[in-house]
């Protein structure tokens, strides 16, 4: 494992009262091993397909990478059409591994076509995107594992129309592979029946936890990323993350300690990376952390009401706009910070001598600058007695990132079994799918339509 996780501020050693006794650890022994024994004993069981996804062979690899091959060197922009759990990990993956500018790069610099993951239905989005593709040379991955999002499938549908009547029935057919889970839901049978190219969701895979499956695999393939270096990173994470002893099991202990301040009253996680490239990795996290974790009810059917409110940061942006309250307000945050070591670039700031200003940030590089800033926001919240702790990258590749990842799903697995709650289900976002379907019409929902029409508004609590 190249990652690197200090937890020394979230312990009372080094930030006082509101840290952790080292007792709290040790004395619930009981509680690691169960929490353990829940996620590595039912290892690719269940929904946790997830743990399997990075143990996929060479020969699907190199499978995937002549496929990514094939539309790379025939696309000007590649899209992909997805929402939530299919769309998150391709955004965080482009943002870490490609070109911060890459859709400004000329063609020659860029070897990839122009990216967009479509993820919402804001009609002045979808209308601007037409703006900037030439439909013509676009390929597209609808990706959806239920095949049956509104969301999702709004977005195929005005795109598959737009390409018949731009390239004709036949060639449009070849501008749009799907993933999606194997014989079930709209999707998969209009793929079936277009004669689409259809990759697999495996079972037992949730949409948050499918990154490292074909659901982030083939776009990454398609845009040139190393997957076979992301899998291999996501294997050395997840051989960290099965080891027994919670001192050396880095999302074990960062698990715990975020129960335990949960338990604390410190129930908002702010996720802080410290470079742009990671800035959507803090929305992955979000996203897993907050639909994983937040639940009515145990597995005992008893009302917990758990979970943490996960907050995105950007190291040192908002340093300027946040860190006034994380180091100041109420004692409700445990901020993780995201530092790395080597920078893909180094800037050096002039030591210009005519310029009669800065001459302390003179010679120089923004590499210090930004580190020097994340160790002081560091320094600050823990001299404010402020739980946090630092994941250390020494660069960002696509092995480091594919550690990232797979202890993200690692960490909120274990989070969700000490807390005894089940992580892989969604009821809050399923209520809000199915009151979608009942509003637009869909034969079926309208016994939930009569739900929703029965809220009646209080005129005397609106102004207008
Ligand atoms: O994590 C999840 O399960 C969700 O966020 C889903 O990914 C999201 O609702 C999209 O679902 P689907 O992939 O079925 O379109």
């Amino acid at each position: 494992m190249k990652l690197k996780f200090d937890y020394n501020n979230m312990m009372e050693s080094s930030i006082g009262t509101h840290g952790i006794k080292q007792s709290a650890i040790d004395k619930a022994a009981k509680a690691h091993e169960a929490a353990y024994k829940e996620v590595v004993d039912n290892s690719g069981k269940g929904w946790q397909g997830w743990t399997e996804t990075p143990m996929i062979d060479k020969a699907t690899v190199d499978e995937l990478n002549a496929f990514g091959k094939s539309i790379r060197e025939k696309a000007s922009s590649f899209v992909v059409l997805g929402i939530g759990g299919s769309a998150l990990g391709p955004i965080c993956v482009f943002n870490a591994l490609l070109h911060l500018h890459h859709n400004e790069l000329n063609e020659k610099m860029r070897k990839a076509p122009k990216i967009y993951v479509e993820d919402n239905v804001d009609p002045e989005r979808m209308a601007a995107l037409f703006d900037v593709i030439d439909i013509k040379t676009t390929y597209f991955n609808v990706i959806t594992k239920s095949g049956e999002t509104s969301e999702t499938l709004s977005q195929f549908l005005i795109l598959y129309n737009a390409l018949k009547k731009a390239v004709g029935e036949k060639a449009a057919k070849e501008h749009i592979f799907v993933t999606t889970t194997i014989g079930k839901g709209a999707l998969y049978a209009a793929a079936e029946k277009e004669g689409f190219k259809i990759f697999g969701v495996p079972a037992g895979v949730g949409g948050r936890f499918s990154v490292l499956s074909n659901v982030g695999l083939v776009p990454f393939a398609v845009m040139g990323i190393d997957i076979e270096s992301m899998l291999y990173g996501a294997r050395a994470m997840r051989t960290a993350c099965e080891r027994k002893d919670i001192y050396s099991n880095p999302a074990l202990m960062t698990a715990y300690l975020q129960v335990l301040s949960m338990k604390d009253g410190k129930n908002i996680s702010v996720m802080m990376p410290y470079a742009d490239g990671l800035k959507t990795m803090a929305d992955f996290y979000c996203q897993i952390w907050a639909e994983s974790l937040g639940k009515a009810v145990d597995k005992a059917g008893k009302t917990v009401n758990c979970g943490q409110t996960p907050a995105k940061s950007l190291g040192v942006t908002d340093q300027h706009s946040q860190v006034q309250l994380y180091t100041e307000g109420p004692y409700d945050k445990v901020v993780t910070i995201i530092g790395v070591d080597t920078f893909g670039d180094s800037v050096t700031i002039p030591a210009d001598e005519t310029a009669d200003i800065g001459d302390f940030l003179k010679g120089h590089t923004m590499n210090e600058l930004i580190t020097a800033e994340r160790k002081s926001t560091e320094f600050a919240l823990t001299k404010a007695g402020r739980s946090n702790f630092t994941i250390t990258m020494p660069t960002v590749d696509a092995e480091t990132v594919g550690e990232l990842l797979m202890y993200f799903m690692y960490q909120t697995a274990f989070a969700g079994a000490y807390l005894n709650i089940d992580t892989f289900n969604q009821p809050g976002v399923e209520e809000g799918k199915k009151a979608t379907f009942a509003m637009i019409g869909r034969a079926g929902y309208e016994q939930k339509l009569k739900e929703l029409e029965s809220a009646v508004k209080d005129e005397k609590y609106i102004i207008s």
